[in-house]
């Protein structure tokens, strides 16, 4: 296999920006949170050899009332609940540190229950550059009462 010299750098900064993606643990798809409660929202961010350096995390609140779908989660982020740094550290889960954080749901009498979405903004620096990274995550919840 020959690779150009152009492209081995590309190949690996695709290959530490993958290995440097962090997800939402929790809730899980399909959760039901309730308007005016809190939501334990867990960010994991697995283990990797190239370390990043974290500028910030935004965790925010989409409220979505169909018909229409859940907008763009990097350029409409609804309700903003958190707004700091991630600082994932080691718990029970081997190779998968994590930060749990607590949000409130906002609790507006004009929201109905409906399809909503937590959304995770990660803004962080990679390789030797370095690049500056921008990773959306979200999670589908159900809103109740
Ligand atoms: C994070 O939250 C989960 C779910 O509630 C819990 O099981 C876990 O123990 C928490 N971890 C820490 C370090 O508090």
């Amino acid at each position: 296999m020959k690779l150009t010299s152009l492209a081995l750098p590309l190949l690996a900064f695709v290959a530490s920006v993958a290995a440097q993606a962090s997800h939402i643990g929790l809730p899980k798809a399909g959760s039901i949170v309730h308007k005016g409660k809190k939501v334990k929202v867990q960010v994991v961010k697995p283990n990797s050899i190239e370390g990043s350096i974290e500028v910030g995390l935004v965790l925010s609140f989409q409220y979505c009332p169909p018909p229409d779908p859940c907008p763009n989660p990097t350029f409409d982020l609804g309700n903003v609940l958190y707004v700091g740094k991630l600082n994932a550290k080691f718990h029970e889960i081997p190779g998968e540190p994590y930060q749990n954080f607590t949000i409130t749901i906002p609790d507006y009498s004009f929201w109905n229950p409906g399809p909503a979405q937590i959304i995770e903004n990660r803004f962080h620096l990679i390789g030797g550059g370095p690049a500056a990274v921008l990773e959306t995550n979200t999670v589908a919840v159900q809103l109740k009462n």
